[in-house]
């Protein structure tokens, strides 16, 4: 590496000596003319001297090129890296424009860095960098094949680095800026509003453009509505727009604003505002899900099945989290209190166990009937569910009416059935005695088998409903 380095430094300096016009010869490229024209006027390094057309000032894109060369192309014309971020002040160092390249002079350091964040070290006689804010903890040769790649977010923007390049130091908590919030307190990552930051130009070229309205910091990778960064017209101002975190409000990043979730979860889950968020369009009906059963069918809240969801830290992050089986979408409400949802391999698999609706109940139901006294005797007798039913969520079939109890139920940890669901009720004495609809005002089914459903309403409403078509008083069978 050095040798080539200093190899390419003969010629550099064999260029410079050809170079007639440097020192004190006169003529539009002598070394008088070119520090005059600097003097006069605003150019930059490159517009004044050290470009392709000059003959004694190094193009450095030509002679410290790329490669084992050097890494100018690499940092000044792929990522438009201004010279002073690592020549800082070195345009008025006694050993600039003195006719003499000092190029491979030990004495004569070119390298003093000006950039946000750890300037680190430039380590001359290896000829390399080291702990350099643009690079992290990261030692990387100039002159060499070495290659890089950006370490993830945090190795850079941590106190622990550089408190310069901390966005909850700089950037952090109210009127601040809301990085604290959203980063610390919720866990979001870098990439759902900074998204491809380090293969943007802007980035890591020295210098914060937070405070530049023209550099856009901001680009979101969000399920659905990417949404944008509206209203930045300096310092601290900005908003994220139809944020579908946000649903859609427009929220300023700056100030003392606060914003409450909506109450109504179909505000964002409905394919009205996105429907890549609506569940009935993702997470359907049969192999694709069940909620269009459970939520139009039942008309179930939400929060039976995604119990205090908007509160936890997983929701509304930007990420969808059903395929993966770690983060658990599933806390069911009170009326499924030992409610679990388990065997979730993934994508697309998980069932739903121990949950009231489909079997995990069981009570004591009391009746009357009329001692041989003529009073009234009182009557307990428990009934249960199939408790140990798991359906599939993602299943292909549905519930027949023997999955979540019998058809018609038995007597608990029995094969036996009590009188009314015997099927020979009555001794089917008269027409109709043993379907279901004699006795519930919500099923159907003839012969003593259930067939259908008539009202949703009073199933799997955590009660067993029992109203029987004729008052048992008046009844010759029930005295
Ligand atoms: C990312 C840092 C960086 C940037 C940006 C940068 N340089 Fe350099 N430059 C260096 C390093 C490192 C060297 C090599 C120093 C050494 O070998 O001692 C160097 C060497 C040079 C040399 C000596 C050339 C040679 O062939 O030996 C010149 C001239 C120079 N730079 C000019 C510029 C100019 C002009 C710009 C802007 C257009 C610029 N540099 C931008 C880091 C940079
Ligand atoms: C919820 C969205 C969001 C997340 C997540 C987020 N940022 Fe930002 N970030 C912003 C906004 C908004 C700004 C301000 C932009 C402006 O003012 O132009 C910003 C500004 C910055 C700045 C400039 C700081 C300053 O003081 O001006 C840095 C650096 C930064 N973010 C880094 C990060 C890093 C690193 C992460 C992850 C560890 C991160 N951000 C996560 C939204 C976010
Ligand atoms: C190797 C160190 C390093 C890593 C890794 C890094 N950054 Fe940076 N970042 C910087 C430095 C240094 C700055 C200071 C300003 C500059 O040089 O552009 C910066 C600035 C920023 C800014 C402020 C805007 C700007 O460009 O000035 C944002 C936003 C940002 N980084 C986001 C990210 C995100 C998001 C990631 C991860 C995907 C990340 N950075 C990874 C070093 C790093
Ligand atoms: C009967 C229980 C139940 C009800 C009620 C319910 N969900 Fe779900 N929801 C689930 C299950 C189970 C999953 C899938 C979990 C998994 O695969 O890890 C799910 C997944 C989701 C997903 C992710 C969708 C996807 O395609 O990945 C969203 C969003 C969601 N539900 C929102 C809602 C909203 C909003 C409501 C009310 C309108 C609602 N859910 C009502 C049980 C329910
Ligand atoms: C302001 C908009 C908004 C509201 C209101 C909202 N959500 Fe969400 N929800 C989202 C977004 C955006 C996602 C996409 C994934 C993410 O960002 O976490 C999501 C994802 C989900 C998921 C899938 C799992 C996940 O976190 O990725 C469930 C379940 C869910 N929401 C349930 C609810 C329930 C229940 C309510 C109402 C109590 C609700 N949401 C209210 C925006 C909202
Ligand atoms: C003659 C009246 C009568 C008829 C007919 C009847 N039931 Fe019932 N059912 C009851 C009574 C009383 C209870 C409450 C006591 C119990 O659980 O056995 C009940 C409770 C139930 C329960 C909830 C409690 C449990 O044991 O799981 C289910 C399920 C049920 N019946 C299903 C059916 C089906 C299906 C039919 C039609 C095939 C049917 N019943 C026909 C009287 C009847
Ligand atoms: C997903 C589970 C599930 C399926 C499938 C199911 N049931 Fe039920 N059923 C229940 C639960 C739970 C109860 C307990 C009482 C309650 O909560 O309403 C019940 C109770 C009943 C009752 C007692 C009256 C009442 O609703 O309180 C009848 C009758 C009944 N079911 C009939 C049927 C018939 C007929 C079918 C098939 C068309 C069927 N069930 C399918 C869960 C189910």
């Amino acid at each position: 590496m050095m040798k080539a380095l200093l190899c390419h430094m003969t010629t550099l300096a064999a260029t410079a000596i050809l170079a007639a016009s440097c020192g004190p010869s006169t003529g539009t490229d002598s070394l008088a003319t070119r520090q005059a024209q600097s003097a006069s006027t605003s150019l930059g390094c490159t517009e004044k001297c050290h470009n392709a057309s000059s003959t004694i000032s190094p193009d450095p894109l030509k002679t410290n090129g790329t490669g084992t060369a050097g890494k100018h192309i690499e940092h000044v014309q792929e990522r438009g890296i201004s010279c002073e971020v690592c020549h800082s002040g070195y345009y008025y160092t006694p050993t600039h424009m003195n006719g003499v390249l000092d190029t491979g002079n030990q004495m004569v350091n070119l390298v003093s860095m000006d950039l946000v964040g750890p300037a680190g070290s430039w380590e001359k006689t290896a000829g390399r960098c080291s702990g350099v804010a643009c690079h992290g903890t990261a030692i990387l040769e100039w002159y060499g094949m070495n290659t890089w790649t950006t370490p993830v977010c945090i190795t850079c923007h941590t106190s622990g680095f550089s408190s310069a390049l901390d966005p909850v130091v700089t950037n952090g908590t109210p009127p601040a800026g809301r990085h604290e919030k959203h980063m610390t307190a919720r866990g979001i990552a870098c990439e759902r509003c900074h998204d491809q930051y380090p293969t943007r130009l802007t980035h890591m070229n020295g210098k914060m453009d937070a405070v530049d309205p023209m550099v856009n910091l901001m680009q979101f990778a969000i399920v659905a509505n990417a949404g944008s960064w509206i209203n930045d017209n300096g310092v601290m101002t900005g908003q994220c727009a139809n944020i579908s975190c946000h649903g859609t409000d427009t929220l300023s990043w700056y100030g003392n604003s606060t914003w409450t979730l909506p109450a109504v979860c179909t505000t964002c889950h409905a394919a009205s505002y996105a429907s890549e968020l609506d569940p009935l369009v993702t997470n359907g009906s049969s192999t694709t899900g069940k909620h269009e059963k459970h939520v139009v069918g039942y008309n179930y809240a939400c929060s039976k099945c995604h119990l205090n969801y908007p509160t936890r830290t997983s929701h509304g992050n930007g990420v969808l989290d059903t395929q993966d089986p770690s983060l658990h979408l599933i806390l069911f409400d009170a009326t499924s209190p030992t409610g679990t949802w388990v065997n979730d391999t993934g994508a697309r698999a998980g069932a739903c166990s121990l949950v009231s609706c489909h079997g995990a109940y069981s009570g004591t139901f009391t009746y009357y009937s009329i001692g041989g006294d003529g009073s009234n005797v009182e009557n307990n007798v428990p009934y249960a569910g199939n408790i140990g039913a798991m359906p599939g969520w993602y299943s292909t079939t549905g519930l027949g009416c023997s999955d979540c109890h019998g058809n018609p139920p038995t007597i608990p940890n029995s094969t036996q059935k009590y009188a009314w669901h015997s099927g020979s009720h009555a001794n089917n004495l008269f027409a109709g005695s043993n379907d279901c609809q004699l006795c519930h005002p919500n099923a159907v089914g003839p012969n003593g088998i259930g067939t259908a459903i008539t009202d949703t309403t009073l199933h799997v409403n955590g009660t067993p409903n029992v109203q029987v078509q004729w008052d048992s008083h008046n009844c010759s069978c029930h005295f």
